[in-house]
């Protein structure tokens, strides 16, 4: 496949400082390298440009929303030109609040194509808090808010259409710390949910099987990976650590599956923070990840494995 490495070198989403250093820690760790060693053109767009972190307290429940806004636009246009140019985009962050432009991309580009839009966000959080319901102000903490059509209309309609996408187009793997209002507002939504206590019960595979039972040739696949989602054991470079997630294997065997579809055209990965990990550890295991995604795999497989079906 033809692949885009989108670097976007910011943190204004969040408040802990340092996952600006996300593009670098995952070039470092070999991201392009891995996906051209696997068969790829891989093309690597570079660092996008956007305003730094003014280290603010929020207003009106948002913190740094023009800097979020400006930075998301830079996002949406790249990852919309890479589409545009049939290439796949893997946006490298940066905070999670850019899956926002990003996904606004995608969203646009499924509509004029008349593709089916299938959104797999895996990450400890929901990130669909909205400015009355936030802890933090955190913009990272809304993404998937903005894009069902709850948030400040500068960044629900980035698409061009409010709302970009609909509840059944998300699914959400891997949660285990949500706060009050978000814990109402996806019951109220009717998001799919397969949360740690579904995946100890349940297991990973069987959370994947369901998220995926319904795609099919006209469905694009968009994987939002906030490392945050593996257990901080594994990936402890992140700014947001939540005890008890999925093993390195739990997380494989996900993107695994995911690949099995054949259907991902777009990827996030998202919430790298290199000043808070260890010898680049997590910068790493996310390339682990990606590379699983793009045909990695111990054995040859001929056709899909059948319980990606
Ligand atoms: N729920 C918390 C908040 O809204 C944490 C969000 C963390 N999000 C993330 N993308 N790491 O502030
Ligand atoms: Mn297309
Ligand atoms: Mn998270
Ligand atoms: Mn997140």
């Amino acid at each position: 496949m033809d692949l885009s490495l989108i670097g976007a070198p910011t943190d204004v989403g969040a408040s802990v400082p340092g996952c600006r250093l996300g593009p670098g820690g995952l070039r470092i760790a070999g991201i392009g390298t891995a996906l051209a060693a696997l068969g790829h053109d891989v093309e690597d767009v570079g660092d996008l440009v956007g305003p730094p972190n003014p280290r603010l307290s929020p207003v009106d429940g948002y913190r740094h929303l023009p800097e979020v806004t400006a930075w998301n636009i830079a996002v949406r246009d790249a990852v919309a030109d890479a589409l545009h140019r049939g290439r796949l985009p893997i946006l490298l962050g940066g905070d999670h609040s850019l899956a926002v432009g990003s996904i606004s991309a995608v969203a646009r580009h499924c509509r004029a194509e008349g593709r089916r839009l299938l959104v797999v966000w895996v990450d400890a959080h929901a990130d669909i808090n909205t400015a009355t319901m936030t802890p933090s102000g955190n913009i990272h903490g809304m993404p998937v808010a903005c894009l069902l059509g709850f948030g400040p209309e500068i960044l629900t309609g980035l698409s061009g259409q409010v709302p970009a996408l609909t509840p059944a187009d998300v699914h959400q793997v891997g949660l285990r710390r949500v706060d009050a209002g978000e814990k109402r507002f996806l019951v109220e939504q009717g998001l799919s949910v397969y949360d740690m206590r579904f995946i100890d019960e349940v297991g990973m595979r069987e959370a994947l099987r369901r998220a995926l039972a319904d795609v099919d040739e006209n469905t694009h696949v968009h994987l939002s990976l906030d490392v945050d989602f593996v257990d901080p054991a594994v990936a402890p470079g992140v700014g947001t650590p939540v005890v008890g997630g999925p093993t390195y294997r739990e997380a494989q065997l996900c993107m695994e599956m995911i690949a099995d579809t054949g259907r991902l055209r777009s990827l996030d990965v998202v919430e790298v923070n290199p000043a808070l990990d260890v010898r680049n550890t997590t910068s790493t295991l996310a390339v682990d990840l990606v590379e699983s995604l793009f045909g990695k795999s111990t054995l040859l497989r001929m056709t899909p494995h059948p319980s990606a079906t």
